[in-house]
């Protein structure tokens, strides 16, 4: 059996939103580079494929119910994915390094450009998490008052998209001679302009770098809507998942192989990773335990601002009392509605159901010891439910250190996970193939 992979969203201190009430989390971490530096080193000890940097370019203002704004970590304070992993990229040497940006409010030559940058600057270790963002707080940073509907952010990013791999190929792999004695620094009939138009960008190219060291970055995607898996299928590298059942994992990992395979592409070549949140006890007893530690550090403030997202305010309801109907003219709809359906079928409380998600986002919640986690990850990979996980860690970088010191071992002990970098760049980790250069008749005409 091939090997799982492994990712880690290391966003600032982690994912829990009262994290930082915990004594032993550093409050300034997110914004402290040496706790940067720290995290991205011990998943590369831990040798995992890649680091995962989410983004939005926006706060979230929600202060439903009244007092939830100001309480939450996440995004207040932390820095640019593209800069961090660009500082990262020369602490590090084996690591993948994915950075998210969004086409919808970015030019692709902006985007290309920075990417096959931080591609440069790392030997071929970039990746590229592709987003459409959600929020009308994010348009308005950008000249706008609304967010774009849907199915135009999906147009947009498929153009993005086909702007950026053309660009990433005006340069041909041989392109710099460097010839001191013939005094030509570059071959002009092996660099190639783009001159691309279409309805949302006009790019004339080419960008000012040679090819990327591994033919190009890595592309990650987490569309949930038929427009987005669509767009997932088509382009990704990795394709993020929100399972919180191996079931429900295994139909979206079936479903989005034969999609895969629809767009002409071959499904081993695309990785499907779920979330997990480990959360890791020398016995079951202890894990549990550090999860409810966790919980208490939680507002249910801001377990309700959660909520509000998908079922807007619910001052006044009884914590303990049943769910609300959703919201269906509210954004991320597709995340909440599974959790909904499963809190359903448990007869979870408004309670539990902010404590299940909140922490984890809406992903699977592992609980145990590192046999315990080791199974579930094993069985998931062995029934066709993952290639690997999207580590989501509670607290950074203590859930990261228990996961590497722990389950690492015990995956490695089984066969499952690499004991060892065997390669370089990003695309290898991943076993990726080579990206072959397009087939070019040397007759076109260069800049
Ligand atoms: C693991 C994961 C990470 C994501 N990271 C981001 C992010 O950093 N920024 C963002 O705007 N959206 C992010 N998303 C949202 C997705 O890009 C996507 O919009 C969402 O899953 C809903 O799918 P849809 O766009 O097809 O409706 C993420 C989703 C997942 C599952």
């Amino acid at each position: 059996m091939s090997k799982m992979h492994l990712g880690l969203s290391m966003r600032g201190i982690g994912y829990h939103p009262s994290g930082w009430r915990d004594p032993e989390v550093q409050l300034d971490g997110a914004i402290d580079i040496a706790h940067s530096i720290s995290v991205a080193q011990i998943a590369e000890q831990g040798l995992f494929d890649f680091v995962f940097l989410a983004d939005q370019s926006a706060l979230n203002f929600n202060d439903e119910p009244k007092g939830a704004f100001g309480r939450n970590q996440e995004g207040a304070g932390e820095f640019e994915p593209i800069t961090l992993l660009a500082a990262l990229s020369q602490v590090t040497t084996h690591i993948g390094l994915i950075a998210t940006a969004s086409t919808t409010f970015h030019q692709p030559y902006q985007l290309a450009r920075k990417f096959l940058s931080l591609d440069h600057l790392s030997g071929g270790r970039a990746g590229w998490n592709v987003v459409t963002s959600s929020r009308n707080a994010e348009a308005q940073n950008f000249g706008a008052d609304a967010i774009l509907p849907k199915n135009e952010r999906y147009e947009r990013a498929k153009e993005a998209i086909e702007v950026a791999f053309g660009l990433w190929e005006c340069w041909e792999p041989d392109a710099y001679i460097r010839d001191r004695q013939n005094g030509f620094f570059f071959d002009p009939a092996k660099l190639h302009r783009l001159d691309h138009k279409g309805l949302n960008f006009r790019v004339r190219g080419p960008l000012t770098m040679p090819r990327s060291p591994q033919g190009r970055p890595v592309i990650a995607q987490a569309g949930a809507s038929a427009d987005g898996l669509d767009f997932a299928a088509s382009v990704a590298d990795i394709i993020y998942a929100v399972q919180t059942r191996m079931e429900g994992a295994k139909s979206f990992y079936t479903d989005t192989k034969a999609r895969v395979l629809a767009k002409g592409r071959n499904p081993a070549d695309v990785k499907v990773l779920p979330g997990l949140l480990p959360v890791v006890g020398s016995t079951m007893e202890e894990a549990q335990r550090k999860y409810r530690a966790m919980l208490t550090h939680l507002d249910p403030v801001l377990g309700l601002e959660r909520l509000s997202r998908f079922f807007g305010d619910l001052t006044g309801c009884d914590l303990d009392g049943p769910l609300p109907d959703l919201r269906t003219d509210l954004p991320l709809v597709s995340r909440a509605s599974l959790n909904l359906r499963i809190a359903r079928e448990q007869n979870w409380t408004i309670r539990q159901l902010y404590e299940e998600t909140i922490i984890s986002h809406g992903h699977h919640v592992a609980i145990g010891t590192p046999e315990i986690i080791a199974d579930e990850m094993q069985t998931w990979v062995q029934q066709g439910a993952a290639d690997g996980f999207n580590i989501v860690p509670a607290l950074l970088p203590q859930s990261l250190t228990d996961f590497v010191t722990h389950v690492v071992p015990e995956l490695q002990r089984r066969n499952l996970f690499r004991t060892e970098y065997s390669a370089k760049t990003l695309r290898e980790h991943l076993g990726l193939p080579a990206i072959k250069p397009p087939n070019r008749s040397h007759h076109e005409s260069g800049e």
